[in-house]
């Protein structure tokens, strides 16, 4: 009896291993990004913009999807030695798992890959002041991601020409949430 049961539970623990591993990367359900999350990795090629004072050295703190399709994303950051909250709208585009927003200029933000109970990577564009920078950022349901998924960043990283040094692990690094 305590055999089965202890079969009963590991098939259990097994099964929804399995269901917490259900990566997408296409066909986004952009409503399922909604709720809490913590910022792990930011990643920029142009480095000061993730370093300390850099404009995208933002930590993601919920994600909230509205009626009509956009995303209201809800962030902090450090500004002159002060925790500064920080909201904003990322509306809908054509493209799918794409949303627009202004701050620091134009950007197009692009969910790249996403589980949505444990992680998701989004790609972004930066427009300002005929200057594109790009950057890619990992949040995650909880602060602890495996070495897996952050290699996996970083390859994506990688490919769009970002070096592996401009990768900044920052699970320790958001003072605001310290206190
Ligand atoms: C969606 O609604 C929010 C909140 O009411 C608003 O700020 C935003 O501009 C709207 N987006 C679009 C594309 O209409």
């Amino acid at each position: 009896m305590k055999l089965l049961l202890l079969c009963l539970g590991l098939t259990l623990v097994y099964a929804h291993h399995e269901e917490n591993h259900d990566v997408v990367t296409s066909n986004f359900d952009m409503s399922k990004l909604s709720g809490e999350w913590y910022t792990i990795l930011l990643a920029s090629d142009v480095k000061e913009k993730v370093e300390e004072q850099g404009s995208f050295r933002m930590f993601l703190e919920s994600i909230q999807a509205l009626d009509n399709s956009s995303l209201l994303l809800k962030y902090h950051k450090m500004i002159n030695g002060e925790c500064v909250e920080l909201t904003f709208g990322c509306d809908e585009t054509e493209e799918e798992g794409v949303c627009s927003a202004s701050y620091d200029g134009y950007n197009e933000f692009h969910i790249v890959e996403a589980d949505y109970n444990d992680y998701f990577i989004l790609y972004y564009l930066n427009y300002h002041n005929e200057e594109i920078i790009q950057g890619i950022e990992l949040h995650a349901r909880n602060p602890d991601v495996s070495p897996q998924i952050k290699k996996r960043f970083e390859e994506l990283c990688e490919n769009h020409g970002i070096p592996k040094e401009n990768v900044l692990d920052v699970t320790n690094a958001d003072h605001c949430s310290q206190d």
